[in-house]
């Protein structure tokens, strides 16, 4: 299948790429960092997602809304608008079979910045609005929330001590996610679910479901 990924540079839109590659599909990636993937059925489209020209990369059979970014000064712009124009442009048409967010767990508990959450909030209820309207097509849209994941963009509390062990302090399964999990979890979404739709998934160690029983 053709599959197009946003973000494909680094961190978890990488990982996606890679996994399907290994899986023989057809990858085109578009991120504002060079290409970081050699591979004969990979195509990168050096571009901002924030322009006004998104790059013309054909049909293609499923769409990873999976570029963005945190406290940017532009969370809703880089987060939420540009996949609502990705997703106009090459999700919401005849011959697609699935579209991915990839929005996060902040979207559920309202953690995080703030213009980070709302960014992430709206991309879920938008995938909702999204998968109603690819039904029609036999087209399935869902999104993955994930909580910590070991990419760069979390360096900075990954690489300090105290501020780690507070985490893991209110982390059940006392561990982030892997880059390449989050991948498979895209990968099932997306190329072997067919019946599951208008949903988030949440995939974060259990931090959100973490209550305190006071007895
Ligand atoms: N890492 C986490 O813990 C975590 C948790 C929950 C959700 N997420 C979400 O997962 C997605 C990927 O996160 P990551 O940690 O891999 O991030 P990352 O910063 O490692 O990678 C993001 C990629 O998107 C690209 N990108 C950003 N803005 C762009 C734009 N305007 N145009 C083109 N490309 C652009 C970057 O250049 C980069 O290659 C993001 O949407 C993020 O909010 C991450």
């Amino acid at each position: 299948m053709r599959v197009l990924i946003t973000g494909t540079s680094r961190g978890i839109g990488r990982a996606i790429a890679q996994k399907f590659l290994s899986q023989g599909h057809t990858v085109a990636g578009i991120d504002l960092l060079p290409a970081t993937i050699t591979h004969g059925n990979y195509t990168h489209y050096f571009a901002d997602l924030c322009s006004d020209d998104l790059p013309d990369v054909g049909a293609v059979d499923i769409l990873i809304n999976n570029a963005g970014g945190q406290d940017t000064g532009a969370d809703i712009d880089v987060n939420l608008k540009t996949a609502i124009r990705m997703t106009e442009k090459y999700g919401v048409k005849e011959g697609i079979k699935s579209v991915l967010f990839i929005a996060s767990a902040s979207a559920r508990t309202g953690s995080e910045f703030p213009e980070y959450a709302a960014s992430k909030g709206g991309v879920v209820a938008y995938m909702k609005n999204v998968a109603m309207r690819i039904a029609p097509f036999g087209a399935t849209c869902n999104s993955l929330s994930p909580g910590g994941v070991l990419t760069a963009s979390n360096d900075r509390v990954m690489n300090d001590p105290a501020l780690w062990s507070q985490i893991m302090e209110v982390t059940p399964l006392k561990k982030w996610a892997a880059e390449e999990e989050i991948a498979e979890f895209a990968f099932f979404l997306t190329a072997v679910n067919k019946s599951m739709t208008a949903q988030d998934i949440l995939v974060d160690n259990g931090e959100a479901n973490n209550y305190k029983f006071i007895w």
